[in-house]
This record gives C-alpha cells, sequence and structure tokens, in this order.
C-alpha cells in the first residue's frame, strides 16, 4: 500500500471510530428527572433552600437531567389510616403519578429535624407511600437521597436521615449519601436561626454533593434500562 493509499485509509477508519463514539455517547445519554419532596411545614423555608441546591446540583450533571420541587406544606396530607389509607392522604393523591412515573430517576427527601427524628409530616407521608409498595413497588430502583436541616450543628440529622433511609429500604429504592468528598449519609445542613442556611459552607457542600451523586446513579441505572 502506497503512503497516499495508507493514510486515506487510516483517516476513513478514524473518521468511522469517531462517527461510533460519538453516537455511542448520545446514545448514551438518557434524560432522567429527579425529585425533590420537602416535608417541611412551612413552606420555602430553609428545608426548600437545602433541597434547591441540592436540585441544581443534580441538575448540573448533564443536560439529561431535569429536576421539580414539591412542598408538602398546605397538602393536607393525615395521619396515614390503614383502614381507609384514602380518607387521609389529601395532596398525597396528586403525587402518586408524579413519583412513580417511570422517568424519575430519583427523589431527594427533605425533612427539617424535629426532636432528632423527620416531621410528622414527613412520616405521614413515607406511610403514605404504602400506595407505591402496593403498586408492584412502583419506587423500586428509583435512587433516594436524603436532606435534613436542624438548628444545631448535630441536632439529630442524620439519625432523621436514618429514620427515612428505613423507610425508603421497604420501598426497594436505591439509598445513596452525598458523594465524595464529603461522602457521608446525605445533605445535613444547620438553620442559623434565622431561618437562612446560605452561611453554612459545609451543609451547603453537603446538598451539593449528594445532588451531583443522586443524578450521577440516577443517569447510570436508566442507561443500564433499570
Ligand atoms: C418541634 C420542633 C422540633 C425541633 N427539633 C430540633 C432538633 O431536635 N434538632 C435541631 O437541630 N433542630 C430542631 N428544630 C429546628 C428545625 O429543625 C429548624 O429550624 C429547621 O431549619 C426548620 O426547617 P424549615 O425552615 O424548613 O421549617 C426543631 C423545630 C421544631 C419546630
Amino acid at each position: 500500500m502506497d503512503r497516499r493509499k495508507f493514510l486515506a485509509t487510516t483517516l476513513a477508519a478514524g473518521t468511522a471510530v469517531s462517527a461510533t463514539s460519538t453516537t455511542a455517547i448520545a446514545q448514551d445519554r438518557k434524560a432522567v428527572k429527579i425529585v425533590g419532596v420537602s416535608c417541611s411545614p412551612r413552606k420555602g423555608k430553609t428545608t426548600a433552600a437545602a433541597l434547591s441546591i441540592c436540585l441544581e446540583a443534580a441538575k448540573a450533571v448533564d443536560p439529561g437531567v431535569t429536576t421539580e420541587m414539591i412542598e408538602l406544606a398546605g397538602r393536607n396530607i393525615g395521619v396515614f389510616d390503614p383502614a381507609n389509607p384514602k380518607a387521609t392522604q389529601g395532596g398525597f393523591a396528586d403525587l402518586i403519578g408524579v413519583l412513580s412515573d417511570p422517568n424519575v430517576g430519583g427523589i431527594v427527601i427533605g425533612t427539617p429535624v424535629y426532636f432528632g427524628n423527620m416531621t410528622s409530616l414527613c412520616k405521614a407521608f413515607l406511610d403514605h407511600c404504602m400506595a407505591f409498595r402496593q403498586q408492584k413497588f412502583a419506587l423500586g430502583n428509583k435512587v433516594a437521597g436524603i436532606v435534613a436541616v436542624g438548628a444545631a450543628r448535630n441536632g439529630g440529622q442524620e439519625l432523621a436521615i436514618q429514620s427515612i433511609h428505613v423507610a425508603l429500604l421497604c420501598q426497594e429504592m436505591v439509598i445513596i449519601g452525598d458523594g465524595r468528598p464529603t461522602a457521608h449519609f446525605g445533605a445535613t445542613l444547620v438553620n442559623d436561626g434565622n431561618d437562612s442556611i446560605s452561611g453554612d459552607e459545609f451543609g451547603i457542600s453537603t446538598a451539593k454533593n449528594l445532588g451531583r451523586r443522586i443524578a450521577e446513579v440516577a443517569l447510570k441505572l436508566a442507561r443500564t434500562g433499570t
């Protein structure tokens, strides 16, 4: 083969290879939606703010990631009654379709810390999630991460996170923590006493790392068709 022919063949092969890798990347890219659920009885306060930071970080991972924020405040979700679950579900009814949508790859649950645990609104929400278990585990294989905001640095954020993890394991969800470099149990933030988390640099980093990690894992699962 003369030099000109060799170069022509090699260049053509190179073009083919790069076309293949571009296609592979395009096929690899999937769209996933990450939904944040704020379980604070107070709309738009510190839990919602922490969740927003987390969702923004999720969105920044890939153009295929979209996000939605749901606030449970004012939705009138009552204590779960197994004898008549629908009687107290209130606005939870509207969330069943939203959360079980197959395009939803991840759910971030945010709760204020109330006496070392999740809020009663959060527990009511999780109990109403019995509906998903009964719908062939409609939340199964969706990725789940938790954001907890307290008034103290060690006010029980990790305990609240752990309690929520336990409930979500019963839904066959894939539990993740905040990604590296913080890499612990989820996002743990502190309200400075004036309903602001903006000065909590470390807490904000955990919220960002959680958002990035949930998007990365949800995309990986979407790409495997799980
Ligand atoms: C009933 C109640 C109990 C609380 N218990 C704790 C607690 O155990 N640990 C803590 O760090 N903060 C505690 N807090 C403070 C809240 O977690 C904190 O103010 C949080 O930022 C509120 O979230 P929000 O702004 O989304 O409503 C408590 C607040 C209330 C109203």
